[in-house]
């Protein structure tokens, strides 16, 4: 089992949770650090994969505590975890840029574009899931950019696990390790 096989393998896998909907790792969980220091994790949508430079991108409201939280500490972490393959991969990533495209929020149908303009604050406390008002004039729609620093990849398997992880620092050329 060569090491770059898994390297590939998990690009490969990436590039196709892009294409295909029902794919695992569409949805995946990015952990940043709260603004205390501590650990804060969420759910999110893959939307942008380069397999060649290695960066990711999602979407999300501008004013929502990720992105406080990144524009303070830029580091985060992906988890994305194939429950068909027990295959999980756990990405480091430090976030390289951001694009508040109206453009692109402009593009989307009225019912994708609530995610990005209610008028009040996400987080916000409020009396219930229909007190919400939306602004669909005025998005708060971003794009964020992250950058892989590195991966490591675990796939469970008989008679052996597979546990392998990969550095930039090391030109991504990996070593085993032990699961
Ligand atoms: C299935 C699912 C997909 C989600 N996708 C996104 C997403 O792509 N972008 C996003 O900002 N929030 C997404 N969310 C909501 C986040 O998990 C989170 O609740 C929200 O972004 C607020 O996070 P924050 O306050 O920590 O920034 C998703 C939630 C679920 C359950």
């Amino acid at each position: 089992m060569m090491l770059d096989t898994l390297l590939k393998d998990a690009k490969k896998q990436l590039v196709s949770a892009l294409i295909h909907k029902k794919h695992s790792f569409r949805y995946f969980t990015l952990t940043t650090l709260s603004l205390e220091g501590s650990p804060h994790s969420r759910t999110v949508v893959l939307r942008g994969f380069d397999p060649e430079k290695f960066t990711f991108s999602i979407y999300t409201d501008s004013r929502s505590d990720k992105v406080k939280e990144l524009n303070k500490d830029d580091r985060a972490e992906f988890l994305f975890y194939d429950n068909n393959q027990l295959l999980q991969l756990l990405v480091r990533v430090n976030l390289i840029g951001s694009i508040s495209s109206e453009e692109k929020f402009n593009s989307l149908s009225d019912s994708y574009k609530k995610d990005y303009c209610a008028t009040q604050q996400p987080g916000n406390p409020i009396k219930g899931p229909e007190d919400i008002e939306y602004d669909f004039d005025k998005g708060y729609f971003i794009e964020l950019n992250f950058k892989a620093v590195q991966i490591e990849y675990l796939k469970l398997k008989r008679p052996n696990h597979l546990r392998a992880k990969f550095h930039i620092n090391q030109n991504w050329k990996g070593c085993f390790i032990t699961p």
